[in-house]
């Protein structure tokens, strides 16, 4: 059944399970599973981080995941109104505009920038990265291009293109690209997985599973479960009205439970074969003792160790390369046309404009604010960081703000608001009115996450990352 939404336009809908699925997936799977997820592990200690991960993304992300769509499906409107659209009380709307701009603008204007950096190197794959690479070049030639002033906005720009071409014809073709994109990471994924899990060295692809799945708890600290949680928000898409609005298109008889699973599901798979992919092919190639040193490497492993890692697999290199970053480009797009969709849905909305005209405003805002944050990775100009206490580029001052404050505040105010303000009604609509069989068992510990459990882990979090907690 379609209904109007608040601007007195009839409400598009997926158009089937498999399509709701797919563009939440596309929307979690991203920079964040293949980028950031491997070097996270591998800073935080090994395996031990993999499990702390799994566990709070069971008992913290998968329940604001549910509760993010829930008000979604039942608000049917964009983030800014959904809040005090079903409960009345528009105090509640500023999380959705929390999302709009530090989600829709904020983090969209460096993750396309990443975005545009995977452009690059699907490019730079055929055209010789992997002979610059062998020659010890790898390093030398990430910094020229992060340089590169011109290059890096006109990247930036070009992925944005593609992002808004598939977002601004609708949610139906916005379903074509996450089924197509996400069907072609999940083939590359266990392509390059084979290819990893069958080098030659076999000690080295063991010492790399082995130091990849074999915990050591004793390495779990405090700050190894803060990384991680942060990292389920980041890689979840929650707290920034990504899922809310992903949710306002969701049919009233879908199971949401059930495809918030798949999506968790899919996500986090993804994330574990990203780390099958890089920690046995960086340990057979490199060595077991360069390759951990060269896993810790951080944001560069990517742009930086792989190259050198490709360059020195037996045949086919320059393929496998190009594949890996087209798989890097097709999680970052369709997680840009979720933030992308957050910040146009609230253009359609608030000022009645066609959906192709709000992409192309808020694009345009986006772009602008994106080229700032791209010529700021070579030196200039630099932003006070108040939780650092030090000027910082501005790239890392939109990623920081974001991951320290934004998706934590954002997140927190979801559980509350669910958990205390809006929780009968929340509790008839994930059960479609009763009608899903759930259990009440199942439905009281939801509840009583989002009420004690969650926040309180959130603002621990929140608070060290903003350095008012210090610890160790
Ligand atoms: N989940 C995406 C990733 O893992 C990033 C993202 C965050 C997308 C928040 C939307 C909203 O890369």
């Amino acid at each position: 059944m379609n209904e109007l939404n608040g601007s007195g336009v009839q409400r598009e809908e997926w158009s089937s399970r498999f399509a709701f699925v797919m563009a939440a997936v596309g929307s979690a799977i991203g920079l964040g599973n293949v980028w950031r997820f491997p070097w996270l592990v591998a800073q935080n200690g090994g395996a031990a981080f993999v499990f702390v991960y799994l566990a709070l993304l069971v008992f913290i992300g998968y329940p604001i995941l549910l509760a993010e769509l829930t008000i979604g499906r039942a608000a049917r409107r964009a983030p800014h109104v959904a809040l005090g659209t079903v409960s009345g009380k528009p105090f509640w709307n500023i999380v959705g505009w929390l999302g709009i701009f530090a989600g829709g603008i904020f983090v969209l204007s460096y993750y396309n920038v990443v975005g545009g950096w995977t452009i690059k190197y699907m490019i730079l794959s055929l055209t010789g990265l992997i002979e610059e690479a062998n020659a010890g070049n790898a390093g030398s030639i990430f910094g020229t291009f992060v340089g590169a002033k011109h290059e890096q906005v006109g990247f930036m720009v070009l992925f944005m293109a593609v992002v808004m071409f598939y977002i601004a014809r609708g949610v139906k073709s916005l379903e074509w690209a996450n089924k197509w994109m996400m069907g072609t990471l999940f083939v590359l994924v266990l392509v390059l997985v084979a290819r990893s899990l069958t080098l030659d060295n076999r000690e080295g692809v063991m010492a790399g599973i082995n130091y990849y799945l074999n915990p050591d708890f004793t390495k779990v600290t405090f700050r190894t479960c803060l990384s991680a949680l942060g990292q389920v928000f980041f890689s979840l898409s929650l707290g920034l009205g990504a899922m809310l609005i992903y949710g306002s298109y969701v049919k009233k008889e879908e199971n949401i439970p059930a495809a918030a699973g798949w999506t968790a599901g899919l996500d986090t798979g993804v994330s574990l074969l990203a780390g099958l992919i890089i920690f046995p092919a960086v340990f057979a190639l490199m060595g077991a003792g360069a390759g951990e040193a060269a896993t810790k490497a951080g944001p560069g492993l990517t742009f930086i160790v792989l190259p050198e890692v490709f360059a020195k697999m037996p045949f086919a290199n320059s393929l496998f390369s190009f594949l890996f970053f087209l798989l890097l480009f097709c999680g970052a797009a369709t997680s840009a046309m979720s933030l992308m969709e957050v910040a146009a849905g609230f253009a359609a909305e608030k000022f009645g404009l066609k959906r192709a005209h709000a992409v192309y405003l808020m694009g345009t805002i986006i772009i602008l604010l994106g080229g700032y944050s791209a010529i700021s990775l070579s030196g200039d100009p630099k932003v006070f960081a108040p939780w650092a206490g030090k000027l910082v580029d501005f790239f890392d001052f939109m990623d920081e703000l974001c991951n320290n404050v934004v998706m934590p505040l954002g997140s927190m105010l979801l559980c509350l608001f669910v958990g205390w303000v809006w929780c009968d009604p929340a509790l008839k609509e994930i059960t479609n009115d009763g009608k899903l069989s759930a259990s009440q068992f199942a439905l009281t510990i939801w509840i009583w996450v989002l009420r004690i459990f969650a926040p309180v882990a959130i603002a621990i979090i929140g608070l060290t990352g903003l350095g008012v907690i210090k610890i160790g």
